[in-house]
């Protein structure tokens, strides 16, 4: 549906050309919601305004829905922009316009769609977004929440394919960002329409999207599914961000946490996985003993997912590290030793 090819962006500054972006290769498929995170300045705004034009690459191409766009002008340029929708951080309503009136604005500017066309659209697209009793509230009537539902009705006016969202939840209260997010669940799922969704929280991508790409310094770090991403990060950047949505993440790294008299392995369960006594069991079956150093529950999505830091101790420890990932369960050693290594208590035992 999107796809950037060898992008780069630089933007001239007072001590020459600063670059925005470097060599970015991302390709965005038809009905997903793909996330682009990074922290402040690592260039997702300019990277979501090069896919609408807003911006022009210095170097490479865009292509939208098969078509090679980079150049576009005129009526090339008023297509690509119409089946584009946008969502912005501050809303960017018309204060002298009511709820109605924001929404129909770009109805109005298109110049194609008669007075009657425009309110029935209007009115169905504030239906959709939940405002219909607000429609003719001026924005300063609204809350933070509400506003941003204007701005989301606005992009959709058009009939857009894509919906670019910059930042869509950052001026918003966690309660508010949930039902936002929903909503534009709501809209990929019934509408069909592609989102790219850019946004510095982790929980929002944790929530919201089926891919993510890591933006760090104007390049991509990292990239893959959510739940790949969140719970196997690999680039500092992207256990970073992680890391700011779960301040206790010792989970994620070991968190120097390392239990000598054992073999210390992170678990991952994923779905159906995370709500069955496995761990217990397979203890208990290959008589080891196991204690829980870190751990975090939660869901990706839809998904469950429960990850530990354990150390597990006994017996046949390599039975029961086999036996977990038999049963689905994603085990990483943390020590860098291979699987058959006996736990350093096994090894004393034995010289005893
Ligand atoms: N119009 C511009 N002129 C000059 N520099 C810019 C412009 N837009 C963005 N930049 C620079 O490009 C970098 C990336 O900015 P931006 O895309 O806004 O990052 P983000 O949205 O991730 O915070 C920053 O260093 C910023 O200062
Ligand atoms: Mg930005």
């Amino acid at each position: 549906m999107i796809r950037l090819e060898g992008i780069s962006k630089a933007f001239e500054g007072s001590q020459g050309a600063v670059a925005a972006l470097s060599d970015i290769a991302l390709t965005v498929t038809e009905g997903e919601i793909f996330g682009i995170i990074g922290s402040s300045g690592a260039g997702k705004s300019t990277l979501v305004r090069l896919i609408n034009l807003l911006e022009r690459p210095t170097r490479g191409d865009v292509f939208v829905a098969g078509e090679r766009v980079t150049e576009a002008r005129g009526e090339q340029l008023q297509a690509l922009r119409r089946s584009i929708g946008m969502v912005f951080q501050h809303f960017n309503l018309l204060n002298a316009r009511t709820v109605a009136g924001n929404v129909a604005y770009p109805l109005e500017l298109a110049g194609r769609y008669g007075k009657a066309d425009i309110a029935r659209r209007v009115a169905s697209l504030l239906e959709r977004v939940d405002l219909a009793d607000h429609a003719a509230k001026y924005p300063r009537q609204l809350s933070g929440g509400q506003k941003q539902r204007v701005g989301i009705a606005r992009a959709l006016a058009s009939g857009p394919k894509i919906l670019l969202c910059d930042e869509a939840t950052s001026a918003l209260d966690p309660q508010t960002t949930g039902a936002v997010l929903d909503l534009l669940r709501e809209i990929n799922r019934d509408l069909g329409v592609t989102i790219v969704l850019i946004t510095h929280e982790m929980d929002v991508i944790r929530r919201t999207c089926d891919r993510v790409a890591v933006l760090d310094r104007g390049r991509v770090v990292e990239e893959g599914p959510v739940t790949e991403v969140f719970l196997h990060p690999r680039h500092p950047a992207t256990l970073r961000l992680v890391r700011e949505a779960e301040p206790d993440g010792g989970v994620l790294d070991g968190g120097g946490a390392l239990d000598l008299a054992g073999r210390t392995v992170r678990l991952t369960f994923r779905g159906e996985a995370a709500h069955k006594p496995l761990l217990g069991r397979i203890a208990r079956e290959n008589h080891v003993d196991y204690g829980i150093l870190a751990g975090r529950v939660g869901h990706i999505r839809e998904t469950p997912y429960a990850q530990f830091l354990v150390s597990l101790s006994g017996r046949d420890v390599a039975g029961a590290i086999a036996t977990l990932r038999a049963s689905g369960v994603d085990v990483e050693l943390q020590d860098g030793l291979p699987d058959s290594v006996p736990s350093v208590a096994e090894r004393s035992r034995h010289v005893v």
